[in-house]
């Protein structure tokens, strides 16, 4: 029998809370994140709280009676579990499908370890076939645009408002053979917030389900 998934998702969600330990920990955004927060409310009573990636996790975090922290508030964190739109076997990952890709990356770079939780049609040999997310400044979105143009992408402008008051381009038709480089390339453009790149930091850890096992992918 097949796994929708769906059920792929819950799967490798279940999973990632054999990480949870104590203290506070750091929590994606998305579909996937979502079934590791309702997980997540069945160990809560071993953590202190969570740090959210988005406003609508923390809604999901304090629903279920889990306390959400400020950042700025905490020191460190061991773990930082989320999905991706896309992970390669070097664990870098596009992210940002959600929308939520700078506040994501500013709590992953506080945790010490970054588990990334995937059913496998997110696994690919190379980044770029899901376009990339871009948050841009609003007033730099034309500007940023045209510079997204120049490096061989097709940026198209997401009908969405980010956490952050910006906007999202959306890239398509980037060949991304060199995530690290091309993450610190599109940085420097500016305008840009951050893009959907994390290969600067990777994932520590892979939780990936497959239709036979959840398998256990570290680098
Ligand atoms: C949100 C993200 C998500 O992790 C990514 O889009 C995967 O989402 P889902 O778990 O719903 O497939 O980066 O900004």
């Amino acid at each position: 029998m097949a796994f929708t998934q769906d059920e792929l998702k819950q799967q490798v969600a279940k999973a990632a809370t054999q990480y949870v330990k104590s203290g506070i920990i750091g929590v994606g955004t998305g579909s996937t994140a979502n079934y590791f927060i309702d997980e997540l409310a069945k160990v809560k009573h071993k953590i202190d709280g969570a740090v959210a990636s988005s406003e609508a996790s923390a809604d999901r975090l304090r629903k279920h009676g889990i306390e959400v922290f400020d950042l700025n508030s905490v020191n460190s964190m061991d773990i930082y579990v989320d999905g991706a739109d896309e992970i390669t076997e070097h664990m870098h990952m596009l992210k940002g499908g959600g929308g939520a890709l700078t506040r994501e990356k500013i709590v992953a770079a506080v945790a010490k370890t970054f588990v990334c939780i995937c059913d496998e049609t997110k696994y690919v040999p190379v980044l770029g076939k899901f376009p990339l997310p871009v948050e841009v400044l609003p007033m730099a979105k034309s500007y940023v645009a045209r510079e997204l143009t120049k490096l061989g992408g097709q940026p198209q402008l997401r009908n969405f408002t980010t956490d952050n008051g910006n906007v999202i381009l959306d890239v398509h038709g980037l060949a991304i053979t060199d995530p690290v480089a091309m993450e610190a390339m599109i940085n420097q453009i500016v305008g840009v917030v951050t893009n959907g790149l994390f290969a600067a930091r990777p994932a520590n850890i892979l939780l990936l389900a497959t239709n036979d096992s959840v398998k256990t992918i570290t680098k």
